[in-house]
């Protein structure tokens, strides 16, 4: 009989501590580091005005942090219309989303958690739901010494992402004068990648951006409508340029551009092979264009075999071909 009142009263303990403060989702250890509070805090819907939406939701990190659908749902089933990015290897990025509207890692995360077809929720909001959570009240302590505020907030998530970088992938070991690392037919890609295509003069670096914006030609101001970086600098010369992305993890990627527009990396290289076939009246496209390229169906899977060997190896399982 006692035993039975005792295991009454613990469940309801247990049922009061549920309802005060709920622990983090997927909670597998205790964070003891500012990275590990951050991955906890973007993976977590508390950031969000209907405890529904967190970062991951829409980065998904099976996908290398990105999401399988052109336009990802943020609260309430809203959408926004640009397509969400990966956040994987963006530590030596200078400038954040398509149009480069922000400069810093800490600037960019604010932006999500207010926009309201995002997670919809003020930062102030978003503290004060953090200060009442004595998780999270407990870890901010801990690793800043500090209460949640929109600083420390911040500097979690971004220092969680800057560890989201890629290298164990086929193109680096070739690199690394591993020569049988990838194949011959991505061996020949990588040719076309860096002459015939033109793709290097844009797409550089360890990254495969050289952090410029350029204009591929994807405005038109009929059902292209998206002016890109103008909307960050409203410099007339930029209308219709979009930050150059990355190509690591491509694969698993998919859909690409700003706008989701292409489903497959072959549809994106019939795009750059002849791209007024696809979009009529492309205002203020880049010289680099002009010509269509001409490329034989060896050469696209070619180069199709190289872009897949920029694909890291822990993402290999759900790469398609
Ligand atoms: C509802 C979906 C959604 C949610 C939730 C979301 N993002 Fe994003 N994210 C996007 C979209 C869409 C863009 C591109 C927006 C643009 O360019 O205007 C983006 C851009 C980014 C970028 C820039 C990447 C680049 O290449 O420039 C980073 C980094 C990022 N998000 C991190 C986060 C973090 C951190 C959170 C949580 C605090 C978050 N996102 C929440 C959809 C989402
Ligand atoms: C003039 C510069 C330029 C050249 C040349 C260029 N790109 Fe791009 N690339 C861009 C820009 C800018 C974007 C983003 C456009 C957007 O978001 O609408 C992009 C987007 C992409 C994407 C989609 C990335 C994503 O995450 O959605 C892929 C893949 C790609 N390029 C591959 C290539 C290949 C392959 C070539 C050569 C055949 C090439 N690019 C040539 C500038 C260039």
């Amino acid at each position: 009989m006692k035993s039975i009142f005792l295991f009454i009263a613990a469940l309801g303990i247990l049922f009061i501590n549920a309802c005060s403060s709920s622990a983090p989702e997927e909670l597998k250890r205790e964070p003891a580091k500012k990275e590990e509070l951050g991955e906890l805090l973007f993976s977590d819907p508390i950031l969000s005005q209907n405890n529904e939406i967190s970062c991951a939701s829409c980065h998904i990190p099976s996908y290398a942090f990105s999401d399988t659908i052109a336009f990802s749902k943020g609260v309430n089933g809203k959408t926004g219309n640009r397509n969400t990015p990966s956040a994987m290897n963006q530590s030596s990025r200078n400038f954040f989303f398509h149009d480069g509207r922000a400069t810093s890692l800490e600037e960019q995360a604010a932006g999500p958690i207010e926009n309201p077809v995002e997670m919809n929720l003020p930062i102030a909001e978003a503290i004060k739901k953090l200060i009442a959570n004595k998780y999270y009240q407990k870890y901010f302590k801990k690793i800043y010494n500090e209460s949640p505020n929109r600083t420390n907030l911040l500097d979690a998530i971004a220092s969680f992402e800057r560890t989201l970088e890629t290298g164990d992938t086929p193109f680096d070991r070739f690199m690394k004068d591993d020569t049988n690392a990838i194949s011959e037919s991505a061996k020949r890609g990588q040719k076309i990648f860096n002459e015939k295509g033109k793709c290097f003069d844009c797409h550089f670096g360890p990254d495969f951006t050289g952090d410029q914006f350029r204009n591929i030609g994807l405005y038109n101001a009929k059902e292209l409508k998206d002016m890109g970086r103008f909307d960050a600098t409203k410099d007339s010369a930029d209308i219709g340029k979009f930050k150059v992305p990355g190509l690591r993890n491509i694969s698993v990627t998919a859909p690409y551009m700003h706008n989701g527009m292409f489903k497959t990396l072959s549809e994106v290289i019939d795009y750059y092979n002849a791209p007024s076939d696809f979009v009529k009246g492309s205002i203020n496209s880049d010289t680099l264009l002009l010509k269509p390229i001409a490329l034989s169906k060896i050469e696209k899977t070619d180069l199709l075999e190289f872009l897949e060997t920029l694909t890291d190896d822990r993402f290999k399982a759900i790469v398609k071909h």
